[in-house]
C-alpha cells in the first residue's frame, strides 16, 4: 500500500505586489489574510473544483471551472507539465478580499499548488511551481507577472522576473502596515491607466530609486531604503482610483515611515517602518486616513520577512466553520493579533 498522503492543506499569505518602487518584480508576503487550499486525489485525471468558500466579497462570483479560475489553472499547467496518474480536486477558502491589492487572485493559485505539490510522488522544489503560480496569476489579471505569488511562493520579500526568483534578504527589524479599505479595485482597471508615455528622465530617476531601494535590503541600511521607496511611475497614474490614498500616505510619512505607496493594484496602502513599534504607532492613523475619506479599513502589521506559503497540518474533514478561520485571518485595526498556527507536514 502506497503511503502518499491522499489529501493535503496548504495556505499562502497575502502579499504587498510591487512594494511601490518595482511594479511586477518586487513583493512580499505579509501576517494575517490568508487563502487556504484543501487538495485531494481522485482517479479521474482532471482538476475539479468542489467548492469555494470564505466570508470575503467576491467569493461567490469565482468561476468553479478551473480553466477559468486562477488555483484550477495553476493545477491544470501542473498536470499537463507533470502528467500524474491521478487528478485534483479542489476546495478553497477565501480570506483575502478580491480586487483588495493584496494577492487575492495569487494566494489561491499557491495554496492549491503547494498542497498539490505535497501529493505528487515526487514533489517539486517550490521554486519549480513558480510557472504554473504564473499561470494561474495570469487567468484573473490577464498578464504574467509574479510580484505576487513569489513571494507567497518563497516568504519575505522578492525579486521575481518572468523566468527568476531571487529572495532578498529582508532584516528582522523592517515592518509594514497595510491598510486595506472597504474599496474594490480590479486589478485590469487598475492596469488600464498605466498607458505610455513614461519620459526618460522619470525612467531615469525611476532606476535610481530601484536600485538604492534592492541594495538598502540587501545592506539592511534604512536611509538606503528611505531614499528608495519611491513610486514615480505607477502611483502618480494610480492614486485616483482610491480614495484616501493621500491622506493614508502622509500620515505613514508624519509617523516616520521610509515610504508609503500602494499595494499591488491598490486600494490597499502600504508603508514600511524601521521597527514594529513604529509600525504599531503608525497603522491606527493609517487607518483613520480611510475612514476620514468615508471608508472603513483594516490594518495590518506585519514583519517584511513573513512566513510563505505553508503545508497545513493533515485536515482530510473539510473545516465545519470557515467563518470562524476567515474571523482569525483579520487582525484587530493596528495591532498585532497572532497568526492562526501553521505547520509542515503531510500525512
Ligand atoms: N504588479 C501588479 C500590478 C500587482 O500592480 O498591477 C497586481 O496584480
Amino acid at each position: 500500500m502506497s503511503l502518499q498522503a491522499e489529501e493535503a492543506s496548504a495556505f499562502a499569505p497575502a502579499s504587498v505586489g510591487n512594494i511601490g518602487v518595482g511594479f511586477d518584480l518586487l513583493g512580499h508576503a505579509i501576517e494575517g489574510p490568508r487563502d487556504v487550499a484543501h487538495v485531494r486525489r481522485i482517479d479521474a485525471p482532471e482538476v475539479r473544483i468542489e467548492a469555494i468558500g470564505g466570508e470575503v466579497a467576491g467569493a461567490s462570483a469565482i468561476p468553479l471551472d478551473a480553466a477559468r479560475n486562477t488555483a484550477g489553472a495553476a493545477l491544470l499547467a501542473l498536470r499537463e507539465a507533470l502528467r500524474p496518474p491521478f487528478g485534483f480536486a479542489l476546495r478553497i477558502d477565501k480570506g483575502i478580499p478580491l480586487g483588495s491589492g493584496l494577492g487575492g487572485s495569487a494566494a489561491s493559485c499557491v495554496a492549491a499548488l503547494v498542497a498539490a505539490n505535497a501529493l505528487l510522488d515526487a514533489p517539486l522544489p517550490r521554486e519549480a511551481l513558480y510557472p504554473f503560480a504564473l499561470d494561474g496569476e495570469s487567468v484573473s489579471s490577464g498578464s504574467r507577472h509574479g510580484d505576487n505569488v513569489a513571494p507567497m511562493l518563497l516568504g519575505g520579500a522578492v525579486l521575481a522576473t518572468p523566468t527568476r526568483l531571487l529572495r532578498l534578504p529582508a532584516p528582522g527589524w523592517l515592518h509594514a502596515v497595510v491598510v486595506h479599505p472597504d474599496q474594490v479595485l480590479e486589478t485590469r482597471r487598475s492596469r488600464a491607466v498605466l498607458a505610455a508615455p513614461y519620459p526618460l528622465h522619470e525612467i531615469v530617476e525611476h532606476g535610481a530609486h530601484l536600485a538604492q531601494f534592492v541594495l538598502g535590503l540587501e545592506r539592511g541600511d534604512p536611509e538606503l531604503l528611505r531614499a528608495g521607496l519611491r513610486d514615480i511611475l505607477v502611483e502618480p497614474r494610480r492614486a485616483g482610483l482610491i480614495p484616501g490614498f493621500a491622506r493614508v500616505k502622509q500620515a505613514a510619512l508624519d509617523h516616520g515611515a521610509l515610504g508609503a505607496s500602494i499595494s499591488g493594484g491598490g486600494p490597499s496602502v502600504f508603508a514600511w517602518f524601521d521597527s514594529r513599534a513604529a509600525a504599531q504607532a503608525a497603522a491606527p492613523a493609517m487607518r483613520q486616513g480611510f475612514l476620514d475619506a468615508g471608508f472603513d479599513a483594516r490594518a495590518y502589521v506585519s514583519p517584511v520577512a513573513a512566513q510563505a506559503a505553508t503545508l497545513l497540518p493533515s485536515s482530510p474533514e473539510p473545516a465545519p466553520d470557515r467563518s470562524s478561520h476567515n474571523r482569525s485571518t483579520h487582525l484587530p485595526h493596528g495591532t498585532d493579533a497572532p497568526l492562526p498556527s501553521t505547520g509542515e507536514g503531510v500525512g
